[in-house]
């Protein structure tokens, strides 16, 4: 038999899975594999199992490396049926093993699959348990993907079993990144992109955890082992899940009684409520145009309103449009704006001054191609004070503009 060895007395005993995987509503084109990992050691411990649909062979396949009897622990780092659902199966046979796991792993296991007379070992961030030649370490790492998630680190060997994390999906038996010819980069990252980033923050703390351990192997549970530069791995979660430049917006409007600051206004408070850092600056017919000219330079979005006086623009607004075609603005977006009685060219003629420059101008056109949403009116058009339902709607543009901005 061809054993995949992992570390001294650590061998690969997972699934290559080829078919095309249905999976968190996606599939796995490339198939995927369920890496489960036999350490034989005094204590012989099995870290992960298999999918649910391979438990049966999984066990089968076990039973050449060792007598199921025998085996002492089972350390279950993730809940998900793709890694624990060969337990039933293996605890079956396996009747005093005990398992390992987080707090909120035993109840979710006890759950699935009603073990409820068994004896489970609740571990805590950071415990280490003896297997009799190794020691594992065990590492709590909530939201990755999921709420009971853990990581486990076999001192001795330096070896990281990652289960989901630093994972890949891809039907290989290769196994070994060093042994694969082409980049696997994309694979990992796109795996990264697709289940671990939504929980990127978490992702950051995973990683000032595990900055302190020294890692010769990563062992996910999908995909490949990373043990050519393991830390090239954890240095891309690490750059991936950083967080970025935070956005900045600028509202700069010329009023004659005040209705136009109130849409500023309104529009401003919802970018704030979404973590925008946003100022609102009101542009009169004596504005400072250097000051106003530096503040367009840090901002991202930049909204740019006029409420109409015998259908053109009021205050120093048109100072600042002329001002436009000396600026790089393509990689900001722009939206114009206003109050209005009747006709509102004011708003019009704004975009159209942005509509000359290289600035994104954000308009209906723009909105349905990149939400699909058709019933938002870009430039945003109020008549007089904005109303009750005209806030909302002013909201609700506002927060488009914030989704266009942190894309
Ligand atoms: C002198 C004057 C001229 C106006 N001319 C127009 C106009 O040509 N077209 C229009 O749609 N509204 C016109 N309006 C209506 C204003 O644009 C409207 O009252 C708007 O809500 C004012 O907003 P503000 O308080 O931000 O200046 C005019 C209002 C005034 C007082
Ligand atoms: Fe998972
Ligand atoms: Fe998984």
């Amino acid at each position: 038999m061809d054993r995949k060895m992992v570390a001294d007395n650590s061998y690969w005993i997972g699934y290559v899975d080829d078919r095309k995987v249905p999976f968190h509503r996606l599939i796995l084109e490339k198939g995927t594999t369920y890496n489960s990992y036999f350490l034989d050691t005094e204590k012989p411990t099995i870290i992960d199992t298999v999918d649910i649909s391979f438990g049966r062979s999984f066990v089968e396949t076990l039973k050449e490396y060792i007598e199921l009897e025998r085996i002492q622990y089972i350390v279950i780092n993730h809940v998900e049926p793709d890694h624990s659902g060969g337990l039933p199966a293996l605890a079956n046979k396996a009747k005093d093993a005990v398992i390992v796991t987080t707090e909120l792993g035993a109840k979710e296991l006890k759950e699935m699959y009603k073990l409820y007379n068994r004896e489970f070992l609740i571990i805590k961030d950071e415990d280490t348990l003896d297997i009799g030649g190794k020691t594992l370490q065990f590492f709590e790492t909530p939201y990755l993907h999921t709420e009971e998630t853990m990581i486990t680190y076999a001192v001795e060997d330096r070896a990281l079993y990652s289960c989901d994390i630093f994972s890949t999906h891809i039907a290989t038996e290769k196994l070994f990144n060093d042994l694969v010819k082409e980049d696997i980069i994309e694979d990992f990252k796109g795996y990264y992109s697709l289940i671990m980033h939504p929980h990127r923050p978490y992702v950051q703390d995973m990683i000032e955890k595990i900055r302190n351990i020294d890692i010769k192997t990563i062992a996910p549970s999908h995909g490949y082992i990373l043990r050519d530069n393991p830390v090239k791995y954890i240095d891309i979660y690490d750059e991936m899940s950083k967080p970025k430049e935070d956005k900045k917006a600028l509202i700069l409007y010329s009023t004659m009684t005040g209705s136009t600051r109130k849409v500023a206004n309104h529009i401003s408070e919802e970018l704030k409520e979404k973590n925008i850092e946003t100022i609102v600056m009101n542009i009169k017919e004596d504005v400072d145009l250097g000051e106003v000219r530096e503040k367009i330079k840090e901002s991202d979005a930049i909204f740019f309103g006029s409420s109409t006086r015998y259908a053109d623009m009021v205050g120093g607004i048109e100072k600042v449009l002329k001002m436009l075609k000396y600026m790089k603005l393509e990689e900001k977006i722009g939206v114009a704006f206003g109050s209005y009685g009747w006709s509102g060219e004011a708003i019009e003629i704004i975009n159209d001054y942005l509509r000359n420059t290289d600035i994104k101008l954000v308009d209906s056109s723009y909105v349905i191609k990149f939400t699909g949403i058709d019933n938002l009116q870009f430039p945003l058009r109020v008549k007089f004070a904005p109303k009750k339902e005209k806030i909302e709607e002013l909201k609700e543009s506002a927060r488009i503009v914030k989704d266009i901005l942190v894309g």
